[in-house]
């Protein structure tokens, strides 16, 4: 009985970046043709760590920009910015009221952004997952797709909304609802590479907080751009192996074998029966050919964009009013089930 909605977001702390593009962005612009997507410029997770204002505020309209130059469809979906949406926040402090203290304890990301200096950690950082949860839940959305490090925070999301489910299960009928009030949101599998590695070093995660630029393609770098950073990606001596099983221990190998496999939509097996044997500056020149090929026009549009801040923020006020559309008989529905 819930109409299937495809709820994600991507945090406004920095460029985007390949490895958001194969991990994540391929996967929302498939789901579009399926699904009703609400694309979020999540902000207010971005702010559980420290942000320079004028820095958040131009990665939101970078985000916006990158969303739209990728090929979401910002007339038919829905792009938006979390901060504009009151009920996020509204909807957090509710759950944060449904959720247990040991739940969150559990949650091994904050563990891990927190690091040593634990007790000095915002306490946003630590309730991150109930906003995340209510993120999802305020739109009742039934499918989220979730890299590895966010599978936890669905599941807690799960938790939440049965708990919710379970403790107001007479308001909730009494208000006529047939059963559940939210549904149990599914975890979908994210984009063709789930872990694309930095190009100076194969056993980090391509990241947006890695200082060194040549170690991510951002997708607004121009066609010189990437062809550079990827003929200067970190490689060994040896050729290419012809088999799967000869890129273990090679991550840097491994790392440019899946970057290519990703964005021509193959396998690794089969990328490596084209180029197998061969040495690394053929198989650079085929990447750096299909790289351009793919993200040189993001690139450019995104370019073009950065100049149309009014028509960005355009786009984010009228994302924003459809999603308060749908976002506010849910809340309302809260407050009534819970006698506020
Ligand atoms: P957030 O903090 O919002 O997760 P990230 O930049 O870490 O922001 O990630 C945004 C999305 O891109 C997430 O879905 C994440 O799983 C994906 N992603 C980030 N880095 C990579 C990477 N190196 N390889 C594959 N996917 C990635
Ligand atoms: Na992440």
């Amino acid at each position: 009985k819930f109409v299937n909605r495809v709820f994600s977001g991507i945090q406004p702390t920095g460029h985007l970046h390949l490895g958001n593009y194969l991990g994540a962005i391929i996967k929302f612009i498939e789901l579009q043709k399926t699904h009703d997507c609400l694309y979020c410029v999540v902000d207010l997770h971005a702010i559980t760590v420290a942000q320079n204002p004028d820095e958040l505020r131009a990665h939101i309209r970078e985000l916006t920009a990158a969303y739209i130059a990728c090929g979401i469809d910002y007339e038919k979906q829905i792009i938006f910015n979390q901060s504009q949406v009151s009920g996020h926040a509204e909807l957090a402090w509710v759950l944060n009221c449904v959720a247990r203290v040991g739940w969150l304890n559990r949650m091994t990301q904050f563990k891990e952004k927190a690091g040593k200096d634990r007790e000095n950690a915002s306490v946003g950082l630590y309730d991150y997952p109930i906003l995340m949860a209510a993120d999802i839940l305020l739109y009742k959305a039934t499918h989220v797709p979730v890299g590895e490090d966010q599978k936890q925070h669905l599941e807690l999301a799960r938790d939440i909304a049965q708990k919710f489910n379970l403790d107001f299960a007479s308001a909730i009928a009494a208000h006529g609802f047939e059963d559940a009030f939210f549904p149990l949101p599914e975890p979908l599998i994210q984009g063709p590479a789930q872990r694309v590695m930095s190009l100076r070093d194969g056993t980090k995660k391509m990241s947006k907080s890695d200082p060194s630029d040549n170690s991510r393609i951002n997708l607004s770098d121009d066609a010189e751009a990437i062809a550079q950073k990827i003929r200067k990606a970190k490689t060994d001596p040896e050729a290419l192996p012809s088999e799967v099983e000869g890129l273990a221990k090679r991550p840097e190998a491994e790392n440019l074998v899946g970057i290519y496999a990703a964005l021509i939509g193959e396998t690794k097996a089969d990328v490596l029966k084209t180029f197998g044997g061969g040495n690394f500056s053929t198989f650079k020149t085929a990447l750096v050919d299909l790289a351009v090929d793919k993200l040189g026009p993001i690139g450019a549009e995104m370019k073009r964009l950065k100049a149309e801040t009014a028509f960005i923020d355009q786009v984010l006020v009228n994302g924003a009013t459809r999603a308060r559309a749908l976002a506010e008989p849910h809340m309302a529905a809260v407050k009534d089930i819970m006698g506020f």
